[in-house]
């Protein structure tokens, strides 16, 4: 297959096109600058230049193809509006280019705040609806495609995607953990994690556009269902040999900064009907064994 991908040169992006690349698929990454465009070159893969608010470019890039993987994402937390309005641009651009044909749209989405308080499970809706919601709604646009002859697969990532390199939310907090002195958990810590290594997520996303789920699926990237942050805290206290507290909730804010938000939240995720429909048997290492082995206090 001839994929275009967006965020191909990100942490998952570029494990997947790996993935892909490893599997006979020939890939096209959008790529906004030279290194990203020469990364993509030295793996392989062709390049489309162009930013994610080349909404024309996205859409050439995807009716050029035979299957389209978004993964782009600008992750300027402190400004939810500007990748909310990107997000759902981008995804509509690829739902309008991809309708009537059928083919595969894989789209890179989260389990933040969709079933606090208990696992995820592929059944549960996105209950984000529209640009002001979270992520700009863009699951549930991708989805309404479906009903217009796009392939539409979701694919919610578990909040760390971890492994060695990961410049996500685990730095974040080794280095909240680091400039404070101390690794922090809020209030008891209970509220649970999903994780997944990187090369399992990569695995997940080829399996996803390879179609082995069918048209208008969630699929849940997520190895291990739920590790109370807590745990987290005490392994990142152990890796830097730095005490382990709880942070009020109220303080939170001030110690974690916008990482806040997404640790004090309960983000775990059943992944039943993703190994079942892909046939995905995680074999990466654990949150725990990453967070033991040294690689994120280097
Ligand atoms: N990693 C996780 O733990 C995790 C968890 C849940 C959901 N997700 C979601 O999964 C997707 C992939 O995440 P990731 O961790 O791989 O992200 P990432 O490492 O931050 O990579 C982001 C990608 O988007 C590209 N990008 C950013 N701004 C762009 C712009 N204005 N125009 C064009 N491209 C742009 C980057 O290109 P450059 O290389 O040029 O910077 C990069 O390829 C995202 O939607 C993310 O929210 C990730």
């Amino acid at each position: 297959m001839q994929v275009f991908i967006t965020g191909a040169t990100g942490w998952i992006g570029s494990a997947a096109v790996s993935e892909l690349l490893a599997a006979g698929h020939e890939v096209t990454g959008l790529a906004r600058s030279d290194a990203s465009a020469d990364a993509l070159r030295a793996k392989g893969a062709r390049v489309r230049r162009g930013d994610l608010d080349d909404l024309g470019g996205i859409r050439a890039g995807a009716a050029d193809a035979d299957a389209v993987v978004h993964l782009a994402n600008k992750h300027d937390f402190a400004n939810p509006a500007v990748n909310n309005r990107a997000e759902r641009g981008a995804v509509q651009a690829i739902g309008e280019a991809l309708a009537g044909s059928h083919r595969p749209f894989v789209l890179a989405s989260g389990l933040a705040f969709v079933t606090p308080g208990r696992a995820a499970t592929e059944q549960d809706p996105s209950p984000f609806h529209g640009i002001d919601s979270m992520r700009g709604g863009g699951e549930n646009l991708a989805l309404e495609f479906v009903e217009r002859g796009v392939n539409t697969v979701v694919v919610r990532f578990a909040p760390t995607v971890h492994g060695d390199g990961d410049p996500g939310f685990m730095s974040g907090l080794v280095a909240a953990a680091r400039a404070q002195g101390v690794s922090a958990y809020i209030g008891e810590g209970a509220n649970r994690w999903a994780a997944v290594h990187r090369g399992d997520a990569g695995r997940v996303v080829r399996l996803a556009l390879e179609e082995k789920a069918p048209a208008g699926s969630i699929l849940h990237a997520a190895a291990e269902t739920g590790i109370p942050t807590r745990d987290i805290a005490e392994a990142i206290g152990r890796g830097l040999g730095l005490p382990v507290t709880s942070v009020p909730a109220d303080q939170a804010g001030a110690h974690f900064g916008w990482l806040n938000k997404f640790y004090g939240a309960d983000m775990a995720a059943d992944s039943d009907v993703t190994r079942a429909l892909l046939g995905w048997t995680p074999g990466g290492p654990t949150l725990a064994e990453d967070l033991d082995s040294g690689c994120y206090y280097r």
